[in-house]
Protein backbone atom coordinates (compact mmCIF):
# COMPACT_ATOMS: atom_id res chain seq x y z
CA UNK A 1 0.00 0.00 0.00
CA UNK A 2 1.18 3.52 -0.69
CA UNK A 3 0.56 6.58 0.65
CA UNK A 4 -0.05 9.19 -1.85
CA UNK A 5 -0.75 13.45 -1.65
CA UNK A 6 -4.06 15.29 -2.92
CA UNK A 7 -5.18 18.64 -2.02
CA UNK A 8 -9.05 19.85 -1.74
CA UNK A 9 -9.47 23.33 -2.06
CA UNK A 10 -12.63 25.17 -0.25
CA UNK A 11 -14.06 28.34 -0.54
CA UNK A 12 -17.22 28.86 0.54
CA UNK A 13 -18.02 31.88 -2.05
CA UNK A 14 -17.55 29.34 -4.51
CA UNK A 15 -21.05 28.38 -4.48
CA UNK A 16 -23.21 25.79 -7.05
CA UNK A 17 -26.53 26.13 -5.71
CA UNK A 18 -28.60 25.82 -3.12
CA UNK A 19 -29.18 22.12 -1.92
CA UNK A 20 -32.84 21.15 -2.26
CA UNK A 21 -34.09 19.22 0.20
CA UNK A 22 -35.94 16.81 -1.88
CA UNK A 23 -32.48 15.10 -3.04
CA UNK A 24 -32.88 12.93 0.39
CA UNK A 25 -35.47 11.28 -1.20
CA UNK A 26 -36.56 7.44 -0.90
CA UNK A 27 -39.29 5.62 -2.96
CA UNK A 28 -41.72 2.93 -1.96
CA UNK A 29 -43.47 0.65 -4.25
CA UNK A 30 -45.64 -2.22 -4.29
CA UNK A 31 -43.11 -4.85 -5.12
CA UNK A 32 -41.68 -7.39 -3.06
CA UNK A 33 -42.05 -6.97 0.48
CA UNK A 34 -41.38 -3.05 0.17
CA UNK A 35 -44.94 -2.03 1.74
CA UNK A 36 -46.12 -5.86 2.78
CA UNK A 37 -43.57 -6.99 5.43
CA UNK A 38 -41.66 -4.15 5.27
CA UNK A 39 -43.66 -0.64 5.93
CA UNK A 40 -46.92 -2.72 6.86
CA UNK A 41 -46.41 -5.69 8.57
CA UNK A 42 -49.70 -5.92 11.23
CA UNK A 43 -48.61 -9.62 12.15
CA UNK A 44 -45.12 -8.18 13.09
CA UNK A 45 -45.03 -7.70 16.87
CA UNK A 46 -42.97 -4.75 15.83
CA UNK A 47 -46.34 -3.25 14.12
CA UNK A 48 -48.18 0.29 15.70
CA UNK A 49 -51.59 0.16 15.68
CA UNK A 50 -51.51 1.05 12.24
CA UNK A 51 -49.96 -1.93 11.28
CA UNK A 52 -46.69 0.32 10.33
CA UNK A 53 -43.44 -0.97 11.35
CA UNK A 54 -42.16 0.76 14.17
CA UNK A 55 -38.13 -0.48 13.57
CA UNK A 56 -38.88 0.25 9.86
CA UNK A 57 -40.09 3.28 10.53
CA UNK A 58 -37.24 4.46 13.30
CA UNK A 59 -34.60 3.89 11.15
CA UNK A 60 -36.28 6.36 7.63
CA UNK A 61 -36.78 8.70 10.65
CA UNK A 62 -33.07 8.21 11.24
CA UNK A 63 -32.32 8.53 7.67
CA UNK A 64 -34.32 11.84 7.36
CA UNK A 65 -36.02 11.29 3.97
CA UNK A 66 -37.58 14.28 3.02
CA UNK A 67 -40.45 13.27 0.27
CA UNK A 68 -40.80 9.46 -0.53
CA UNK A 69 -42.44 8.30 -3.75
CA UNK A 70 -45.56 6.13 -4.01
CA UNK A 71 -47.14 3.24 -4.85
CA UNK A 72 -44.81 2.74 -8.45
CA UNK A 73 -42.61 2.04 -10.60
CA UNK A 74 -44.08 -0.66 -12.68
CA UNK A 75 -46.85 -1.84 -10.23
CA UNK A 76 -48.16 1.80 -11.43
CA UNK A 77 -49.29 1.08 -14.99
CA UNK A 78 -51.60 -1.48 -13.81
CA UNK A 79 -53.21 -0.22 -10.31
CA UNK A 80 -56.04 1.09 -10.47
CA UNK A 81 -56.20 3.87 -7.02
CA UNK A 82 -59.82 3.49 -6.18
CA UNK A 83 -58.62 -0.58 -5.10
CA UNK A 84 -56.62 1.06 -2.25
CA UNK A 85 -59.01 3.60 -0.90
CA UNK A 86 -62.35 3.01 1.49
CA UNK A 87 -63.12 0.14 4.04
CA UNK A 88 -60.15 -2.13 3.55
CA UNK A 89 -63.27 -4.91 4.07
CA UNK A 90 -64.49 -4.13 0.71
CA UNK A 91 -61.18 -3.44 -1.10
CA UNK A 92 -60.38 -6.22 -3.65
CA UNK A 93 -57.81 -8.43 -4.17
CA UNK A 94 -56.34 -8.39 -7.39
CA UNK A 95 -53.15 -9.75 -10.22
CA UNK A 96 -50.65 -7.57 -10.46
CA UNK A 97 -48.98 -8.34 -13.51
CA UNK A 98 -45.77 -6.02 -13.18
CA UNK A 99 -44.55 -8.28 -10.78
CA UNK A 100 -46.42 -11.31 -11.05
CA UNK A 101 -47.85 -11.07 -7.43
CA UNK A 102 -51.30 -10.45 -5.11
CA UNK A 103 -52.03 -7.65 -4.05
CA UNK A 104 -54.43 -7.43 -0.97
CA UNK A 105 -55.13 -3.86 -1.11
CA UNK A 106 -54.72 -3.58 2.27
CA UNK A 107 -52.34 -0.34 2.08
CA UNK A 108 -52.95 2.46 -0.11
CA UNK A 109 -53.25 6.18 -0.41
CA UNK A 110 -54.53 7.01 2.68
CA UNK A 111 -52.30 4.55 4.53
CA UNK A 112 -48.89 6.02 2.53
CA UNK A 113 -50.34 9.73 4.02
CA UNK A 114 -50.42 8.18 7.63
CA UNK A 115 -47.01 6.63 7.33
CA UNK A 116 -45.34 9.65 5.59
CA UNK A 117 -46.75 11.81 8.59
CA UNK A 118 -44.88 8.73 10.93
CA UNK A 119 -41.85 9.63 9.37
CA UNK A 120 -41.92 13.17 8.92
CA UNK A 121 -41.86 12.75 4.85
CA UNK A 122 -43.50 14.96 1.75
CA UNK A 123 -45.59 12.37 -0.41
CA UNK A 124 -45.13 12.10 -3.71
CA UNK A 125 -47.82 10.31 -5.86
CA UNK A 126 -48.27 9.09 -9.15
CA UNK A 127 -50.81 8.90 -11.38
CA UNK A 128 -51.04 5.48 -13.73
CA UNK A 129 -50.56 6.55 -17.81
CA UNK A 130 -50.31 2.72 -18.95
CA UNK A 131 -54.22 1.42 -18.02
CA UNK A 132 -54.99 4.51 -16.81
CA UNK A 133 -57.11 7.36 -18.56
CA UNK A 134 -56.31 11.34 -17.55
CA UNK A 135 -59.80 11.46 -16.14
CA UNK A 136 -58.84 8.82 -13.34
CA UNK A 137 -55.57 11.36 -13.07
CA UNK A 138 -57.71 13.99 -12.60
CA UNK A 139 -59.83 12.38 -9.93
CA UNK A 140 -57.27 11.48 -7.92
CA UNK A 141 -55.94 14.78 -7.13
CA UNK A 142 -59.94 15.93 -6.47
CA UNK A 143 -60.12 13.04 -3.86
CA UNK A 144 -56.59 14.02 -2.55
CA UNK A 145 -56.31 17.96 -2.41
CA UNK A 146 -59.80 19.28 -3.02
CA UNK A 147 -61.24 20.46 0.15
CA UNK A 148 -65.05 19.78 0.17
CA UNK A 149 -68.03 19.52 -1.25
CA UNK A 150 -67.51 17.98 -5.37
CA UNK A 151 -67.80 13.99 -5.91
CA UNK A 152 -64.53 12.74 -5.24
CA UNK A 153 -63.79 15.29 -2.77
CA UNK A 154 -66.68 14.16 -0.18
CA UNK A 155 -65.61 10.54 -1.11
CA UNK A 156 -62.23 11.11 0.68
CA UNK A 157 -63.94 12.52 3.70
CA UNK A 158 -66.59 9.62 3.50
CA UNK A 159 -63.25 7.17 3.99
CA UNK A 160 -62.93 9.32 7.25
CA UNK A 161 -60.33 11.68 5.88
CA UNK A 162 -62.22 15.21 6.71
CA UNK A 163 -58.92 17.35 5.30
CA UNK A 164 -57.51 16.99 1.95
CA UNK A 165 -53.62 15.56 2.12
CA UNK A 166 -52.47 18.62 -0.07
CA UNK A 167 -49.90 16.97 -2.17
CA UNK A 168 -47.73 18.82 -4.26
CA UNK A 169 -45.69 16.18 -6.14
CA UNK A 170 -46.85 13.73 -8.99
CA UNK A 171 -45.38 11.54 -10.98
CA UNK A 172 -47.14 11.19 -14.43
CA UNK A 173 -46.99 7.84 -15.26
CA UNK A 174 -43.81 5.59 -14.62
CA UNK A 175 -41.07 4.47 -16.93
CA UNK A 176 -43.59 4.63 -20.23
CA UNK A 177 -40.60 4.37 -22.60
CA UNK A 178 -39.98 0.96 -21.80
CA UNK A 179 -41.51 -2.22 -23.96
CA UNK A 180 -42.33 -3.48 -20.19
CA UNK A 181 -44.45 -1.29 -19.02
CA UNK A 182 -48.34 -1.90 -18.83
CA UNK A 183 -49.34 0.09 -21.57
CA UNK A 184 -46.13 1.87 -23.17
CA UNK A 185 -46.38 4.41 -25.39
CA UNK A 186 -44.00 5.71 -27.69
CA UNK A 187 -42.49 9.78 -26.90
CA UNK A 188 -45.22 11.27 -28.88
CA UNK A 189 -48.12 9.30 -27.83
CA UNK A 190 -46.94 9.61 -24.24
CA UNK A 191 -46.18 13.11 -24.46
CA UNK A 192 -49.33 13.94 -25.83
CA UNK A 193 -51.07 11.87 -23.06
CA UNK A 194 -49.01 13.44 -20.08
CA UNK A 195 -49.88 16.94 -21.34
CA UNK A 196 -53.74 16.65 -21.05
CA UNK A 197 -53.12 15.10 -17.84
CA UNK A 198 -51.30 17.30 -16.22
CA UNK A 199 -52.98 20.00 -17.92
CA UNK A 200 -56.62 18.39 -15.78
CA UNK A 201 -54.23 17.91 -12.76
CA UNK A 202 -53.23 21.51 -12.74
CA UNK A 203 -56.73 22.86 -13.10
CA UNK A 204 -57.94 20.74 -10.24
CA UNK A 205 -55.03 22.07 -8.41
CA UNK A 206 -52.48 25.00 -9.41
CA UNK A 207 -49.99 24.28 -6.73
CA UNK A 208 -49.42 20.89 -7.59
CA UNK A 209 -45.72 20.40 -9.34
CA UNK A 210 -45.43 17.31 -12.16
CA UNK A 211 -42.92 15.17 -13.13
CA UNK A 212 -43.00 13.51 -16.37
CA UNK A 213 -41.44 10.44 -17.54
CA UNK A 214 -37.85 10.48 -18.79
CA UNK A 215 -36.19 7.39 -20.14
CA UNK A 216 -35.67 4.52 -18.16
CA UNK A 217 -32.23 4.24 -18.54
CA UNK A 218 -29.03 5.76 -20.34
CA UNK A 219 -28.85 2.48 -22.10
CA UNK A 220 -32.23 2.61 -23.73
CA UNK A 221 -32.02 2.73 -27.63
CA UNK A 222 -34.60 5.78 -27.52
CA UNK A 223 -32.44 7.86 -24.93
CA UNK A 224 -32.29 11.16 -25.02
CA UNK A 225 -34.68 11.44 -27.84
CA UNK A 226 -37.73 10.07 -25.77
CA UNK A 227 -36.82 12.94 -23.60
CA UNK A 228 -36.57 15.48 -26.19
CA UNK A 229 -39.55 13.95 -27.96
CA UNK A 230 -41.83 13.67 -24.43
CA UNK A 231 -40.59 17.42 -23.10
CA UNK A 232 -41.41 19.01 -26.80
CA UNK A 233 -45.01 17.69 -26.09
CA UNK A 234 -45.67 18.91 -22.55
CA UNK A 235 -43.10 21.37 -22.01
CA UNK A 236 -45.41 24.25 -20.49
CA UNK A 237 -47.18 21.26 -17.97
CA UNK A 238 -44.24 20.06 -16.89
CA UNK A 239 -42.15 21.06 -13.83
CA UNK A 240 -39.42 18.24 -13.51
CA UNK A 241 -38.13 15.58 -16.07
CA UNK A 242 -37.52 11.83 -14.52
CA UNK A 243 -34.97 9.82 -14.38
CA UNK A 244 -34.02 6.11 -13.19
CA UNK A 245 -30.60 4.15 -13.25
CA UNK A 246 -29.45 1.30 -11.60
CA UNK A 247 -25.92 0.71 -11.23
CA UNK A 248 -23.69 -2.69 -10.59
CA UNK A 249 -20.82 -4.44 -10.62
CA UNK A 250 -21.73 -7.08 -13.60
CA UNK A 251 -18.32 -7.73 -14.65
CA UNK A 252 -16.52 -7.96 -11.17
CA UNK A 253 -14.79 -4.74 -11.97
CA UNK A 254 -14.64 -2.49 -8.81
CA UNK A 255 -11.94 -0.42 -10.16
CA UNK A 256 -14.50 0.83 -13.00
CA UNK A 257 -17.78 0.57 -10.67
CA UNK A 258 -15.90 2.48 -8.10
CA UNK A 259 -15.75 5.43 -10.75
CA UNK A 260 -19.80 5.18 -11.41
CA UNK A 261 -19.83 8.77 -10.73
CA UNK A 262 -18.70 9.64 -14.44
CA UNK A 263 -21.96 7.87 -15.21
CA UNK A 264 -23.86 9.80 -13.04
CA UNK A 265 -22.36 12.92 -14.18
CA UNK A 266 -22.58 11.67 -18.22
CA UNK A 267 -26.54 11.37 -17.69
CA UNK A 268 -27.58 14.76 -15.76
CA UNK A 269 -25.22 16.33 -18.23
CA UNK A 270 -26.90 14.89 -21.31
CA UNK A 271 -30.33 15.38 -19.87
CA UNK A 272 -29.49 19.11 -18.87
CA UNK A 273 -28.40 19.62 -22.41
CA UNK A 274 -31.71 18.12 -23.89
CA UNK A 275 -33.56 20.41 -21.02
CA UNK A 276 -31.79 23.84 -22.36
CA UNK A 277 -32.35 22.84 -26.00
CA UNK A 278 -36.16 22.43 -25.19
CA UNK A 279 -36.34 25.41 -23.65
CA UNK A 280 -34.35 27.21 -26.12
CA UNK A 281 -36.95 25.18 -29.18
CA UNK A 282 -40.05 26.35 -27.09
CA UNK A 283 -39.23 30.01 -26.62
CA UNK A 284 -40.20 29.45 -23.39
CA UNK A 285 -39.37 31.10 -20.19
CA UNK A 286 -40.67 28.27 -18.01
CA UNK A 287 -37.54 25.84 -16.61
CA UNK A 288 -37.91 22.54 -15.96
CA UNK A 289 -35.22 20.71 -13.50
CA UNK A 290 -34.59 17.04 -13.31
CA UNK A 291 -36.23 14.28 -11.05
CA UNK A 292 -33.74 11.50 -10.55
CA UNK A 293 -36.75 9.19 -8.47
CA UNK A 294 -35.07 6.01 -8.77
CA UNK A 295 -31.34 5.37 -7.97
CA UNK A 296 -30.12 2.57 -6.29
CA UNK A 297 -27.26 -0.53 -6.98
CA UNK A 298 -29.02 -3.38 -8.52
CA UNK A 299 -27.70 -6.17 -9.99
CA UNK A 300 -27.43 -9.19 -7.51
CA UNK A 301 -31.23 -9.80 -6.34
CA UNK A 302 -32.50 -10.51 -10.00
CA UNK A 303 -35.53 -12.54 -8.50
CA UNK A 304 -38.24 -10.69 -10.03
CA UNK A 305 -41.57 -12.88 -10.68
CA UNK A 306 -43.84 -13.33 -7.61
CA UNK A 307 -45.03 -16.45 -8.55
CA UNK A 308 -48.78 -15.17 -7.31
CA UNK A 309 -48.11 -15.12 -4.22
CA UNK A 310 -48.59 -11.84 -1.74
CA UNK A 311 -45.23 -10.33 -0.54
CA UNK A 312 -43.11 -12.52 -2.54
CA UNK A 313 -39.06 -12.01 -2.07
CA UNK A 314 -38.70 -9.55 -5.02
CA UNK A 315 -35.11 -7.86 -5.94
CA UNK A 316 -33.79 -7.88 -2.26
CA UNK A 317 -30.39 -7.57 -2.50
CA UNK A 318 -27.70 -7.50 0.10
CA UNK A 319 -25.08 -4.17 -0.01
CA UNK A 320 -21.34 -4.36 0.43
CA UNK A 321 -18.85 -1.83 1.39
CA UNK A 322 -17.93 -1.24 -2.80
CA UNK A 323 -21.78 -0.31 -3.04
CA UNK A 324 -22.13 1.64 -0.06
CA UNK A 325 -18.94 3.61 -2.24
CA UNK A 326 -20.77 3.87 -5.37
CA UNK A 327 -24.07 5.14 -3.30
CA UNK A 328 -21.29 7.66 -1.64
CA UNK A 329 -20.42 9.02 -4.99
CA UNK A 330 -23.71 9.28 -6.31
CA UNK A 331 -24.48 11.15 -3.52
CA UNK A 332 -21.74 13.68 -4.36
CA UNK A 333 -23.41 13.96 -7.75
CA UNK A 334 -26.37 15.17 -6.15
CA UNK A 335 -24.53 18.32 -4.30
CA UNK A 336 -22.26 18.69 -7.43
CA UNK A 337 -25.51 18.84 -10.15
CA UNK A 338 -27.75 20.73 -7.30
CA UNK A 339 -28.22 23.83 -9.61
CA UNK A 340 -29.98 21.52 -12.06
CA UNK A 341 -31.41 18.15 -9.97
CA UNK A 342 -33.99 18.95 -7.17
CA UNK A 343 -35.16 15.74 -6.23
CA UNK A 344 -34.02 12.26 -6.16
CA UNK A 345 -35.61 9.23 -4.62
CA UNK A 346 -33.70 6.10 -3.73
CA UNK A 347 -35.42 2.58 -5.35
CA UNK A 348 -36.38 1.37 -2.58
CA UNK A 349 -36.34 2.26 1.05
CA UNK A 350 -37.03 -1.20 2.53
CA UNK A 351 -36.37 -4.83 1.38
CA UNK A 352 -36.77 -4.35 -2.03
CA UNK A 353 -33.64 -3.08 -4.28
CA UNK A 354 -33.11 -2.00 -0.79
CA UNK A 355 -30.41 -0.92 2.45
CA UNK A 356 -32.51 -2.41 5.42
CA UNK A 357 -34.15 -5.77 5.05
CA UNK A 358 -37.03 -6.89 7.86
CA UNK A 359 -37.80 -10.34 9.53
CA UNK A 360 -40.63 -10.38 11.21
CA UNK A 361 -38.72 -9.35 14.62
CA UNK A 362 -35.87 -7.43 13.19
CA UNK A 363 -34.03 -5.29 11.10
CA UNK A 364 -30.99 -5.27 9.35
CA UNK A 365 -28.84 -2.63 7.83
CA UNK A 366 -26.36 -2.97 5.15
CA UNK A 367 -23.74 -0.16 4.72
CA UNK A 368 -24.65 1.95 2.48
CA UNK A 369 -27.94 2.64 4.53
CA UNK A 370 -25.16 4.84 6.90
CA UNK A 371 -23.87 6.46 3.55
CA UNK A 372 -27.32 7.82 2.77
CA UNK A 373 -27.95 8.76 6.48
CA UNK A 374 -24.59 10.78 6.76
CA UNK A 375 -25.95 12.52 3.86
CA UNK A 376 -29.32 13.25 4.02
CA UNK A 377 -28.87 14.53 7.72
CA UNK A 378 -25.99 17.14 6.75
CA UNK A 379 -25.51 18.15 3.16
CA UNK A 380 -27.44 21.76 3.66
CA UNK A 381 -27.80 24.81 2.84
CA UNK A 382 -25.20 25.58 -0.68
CA UNK A 383 -23.15 23.03 -2.42
CA UNK A 384 -19.83 24.38 -2.76
CA UNK A 385 -17.73 23.89 -6.17
CA UNK A 386 -14.61 22.15 -4.32
CA UNK A 387 -11.56 22.11 -6.34
CA UNK A 388 -9.25 18.71 -5.95
CA UNK A 389 -5.97 17.90 -7.11
CA UNK A 390 -5.45 14.13 -6.37
CA UNK A 391 -3.76 11.05 -8.22
CA UNK A 392 -5.46 9.55 -10.83
CA UNK A 393 -6.49 5.42 -10.63
CA UNK A 394 -6.46 3.52 -13.93
CA UNK A 395 -10.19 2.08 -15.05
CA UNK A 396 -10.92 -0.19 -17.52
CA UNK A 397 -14.34 1.24 -18.13
CA UNK A 398 -13.51 5.52 -18.06
CA UNK A 399 -9.95 5.58 -18.52
CA UNK A 400 -8.61 7.19 -15.38
CA UNK A 401 -10.02 8.99 -12.71
CA UNK A 402 -9.48 11.18 -9.61
CA UNK A 403 -8.32 8.95 -6.54
CA UNK A 404 -11.07 11.23 -4.63
CA UNK A 405 -14.24 11.82 -5.42
CA UNK A 406 -15.96 15.09 -3.16
CA UNK A 407 -18.61 16.96 -2.51
CA UNK A 408 -19.23 19.92 0.18
CA UNK A 409 -21.84 22.18 1.80
CA UNK A 410 -22.18 25.28 3.52
CA UNK A 411 -24.85 26.19 5.72
CA UNK A 412 -24.97 30.54 6.06
CA UNK A 413 -27.74 30.33 8.90
CA UNK A 414 -25.85 27.97 10.84
CA UNK A 415 -21.87 29.03 9.16
CA UNK A 416 -21.77 24.90 9.43
CA UNK A 417 -20.66 22.75 6.58
CA UNK A 418 -19.42 19.30 5.82
CA UNK A 419 -17.33 17.47 3.12
CA UNK A 420 -17.76 14.28 1.77
CA UNK A 421 -15.24 12.48 0.37
CA UNK A 422 -14.86 9.73 -0.84
CA UNK A 423 -10.78 7.44 -1.82
CA UNK A 424 -12.16 5.19 -4.49
CA UNK A 425 -8.21 3.54 -4.57
CA UNK A 426 -8.46 -0.14 -3.78
CA UNK A 427 -4.62 0.42 -2.70
CA UNK A 428 -3.60 3.58 -1.45
CA UNK A 429 -4.16 5.95 0.86
CA UNK A 430 -4.00 9.31 0.13
CA UNK A 431 -2.78 12.12 3.13
CA UNK A 432 -4.93 15.16 1.83
CA UNK A 433 -4.25 18.65 2.90
CA UNK A 434 -7.41 20.68 3.55
CA UNK A 435 -7.23 24.30 2.03
CA UNK A 436 -9.74 26.86 2.35
CA UNK A 437 -9.50 29.74 0.04
CA UNK A 438 -11.69 32.31 1.63
CA UNK A 439 -10.13 34.22 4.83
CA UNK A 440 -12.88 32.47 7.56
CA UNK A 441 -11.84 30.95 10.43
CA UNK A 442 -13.34 27.39 10.26
CA UNK A 443 -12.78 24.47 12.60
CA UNK A 444 -13.56 20.97 11.99
CA UNK A 445 -15.93 19.99 14.42
CA UNK A 446 -16.33 16.28 13.97
CA UNK A 447 -15.46 13.34 11.46
CA UNK A 448 -16.87 10.16 11.14
CA UNK A 449 -15.57 7.59 8.06
CA UNK A 450 -16.90 4.02 6.30
CA UNK A 451 -14.24 1.81 5.18
CA UNK A 452 -12.60 -1.08 4.89
CA UNK A 453 -10.23 -3.84 3.50
CA UNK A 454 -12.44 -6.02 1.48
CA UNK A 455 -14.76 -4.22 -0.71
CA UNK A 456 -17.23 -7.51 -0.60
CA UNK A 457 -17.42 -7.10 3.09
CA UNK A 458 -21.11 -6.73 4.36
CA UNK A 459 -23.14 -7.16 7.34
CA UNK A 460 -25.48 -9.56 8.51
CA UNK A 461 -27.62 -11.01 11.07
CA UNK A 462 -24.75 -12.13 13.19
CA UNK A 463 -22.61 -9.43 12.87
CA UNK A 464 -24.60 -6.31 11.48
CA UNK A 465 -22.36 -3.13 12.56
CA UNK A 466 -19.62 -5.06 10.39
CA UNK A 467 -19.35 -1.81 8.05
CA UNK A 468 -20.92 0.98 9.52
CA UNK A 469 -19.88 4.82 9.86
CA UNK A 470 -17.51 5.35 13.21
CA UNK A 471 -16.72 8.75 14.88
CA UNK A 472 -12.67 9.15 13.99
CA UNK A 473 -10.37 11.48 15.02
CA UNK A 474 -11.19 15.18 13.80
CA UNK A 475 -7.93 16.99 11.87
CA UNK A 476 -7.01 20.12 13.35
CA UNK A 477 -7.22 22.93 11.38
CA UNK A 478 -4.43 26.24 11.77
CA UNK A 479 -5.43 29.47 9.50
CA UNK A 480 -7.77 27.51 7.06
CA UNK A 481 -5.49 24.58 6.73
CA UNK A 482 -5.22 21.17 7.58
CA UNK A 483 -4.58 17.39 6.88
CA UNK A 484 -6.04 13.83 7.09
CA UNK A 485 -4.97 10.38 5.91
CA UNK A 486 -7.76 8.63 3.89
CA UNK A 487 -7.32 5.20 3.54
CA UNK A 488 -8.35 2.95 0.37
CA UNK A 489 -12.22 2.04 -0.02
CA UNK A 490 -13.30 4.80 2.33
CA UNK A 491 -16.14 7.38 2.70
CA UNK A 492 -15.53 10.18 5.16
CA UNK A 493 -17.48 13.04 5.93
CA UNK A 494 -15.85 15.93 7.90
CA UNK A 495 -18.11 18.66 9.78
CA UNK A 496 -17.23 22.01 10.06
CA UNK A 497 -17.99 25.49 11.77
CA UNK A 498 -17.02 29.01 11.23
CA UNK A 499 -15.65 30.39 14.53
O1 LIG B 1 -37.80 -0.08 -8.60
C1 LIG B 1 -38.03 -1.25 -9.31
C2 LIG B 1 -38.51 -1.01 -10.73
O2 LIG B 1 -37.47 -0.49 -11.50
C3 LIG B 1 -39.62 -0.02 -10.88
O3 LIG B 1 -40.87 -0.61 -10.72
C4 LIG B 1 -39.45 0.47 -12.28
O4 LIG B 1 -39.87 1.80 -12.43
C5 LIG B 1 -37.98 0.28 -12.56
O5 LIG B 1 -37.76 -0.38 -13.74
Amino acid sequence: MLNLNAQIFIDKNRKISSISPLLFGGFAEHMGRCVYEGIYDPKSPLADANGFRNDVMEALRDQAYSVIRYPGGNFLSGYNWLDGVGPKNQRPVRRDLAWQSIETNQFGTNEFMNFCKEINADPMLAVNMGTGSIQSASDMVEYCNVQEGTYWSDLRKKHGIPQPHNVRYWCVGNEMDGPWQIGHLDAEAYGKKAHEAAKMMKWQDPQIKTILCGSSNDKMDTYPEWDRVALEMAWEQTDYLSMHYYAGNHENDTDSYLASAVSFENFVDTLEGTLQYVKANRRSNHDVYLSWDEWQVWYKGDQMEGGWVEAPHLAEEVYNLEDALVVAQWMNVFLRKSHILKIACVAQIVNTIAWMRTKSDGLLKDPSYYVFKSFSNHARGESLDVQVNAPLVETKKYDAVSMLDVSASFDVATQQGTIFVVNRSRSDSVTTELIWQDDSQVKIENAWQLSGTDPKAVNDWDTPERVITKSIPAPTLSEGRGAIILPPLSFTMLKLQSI
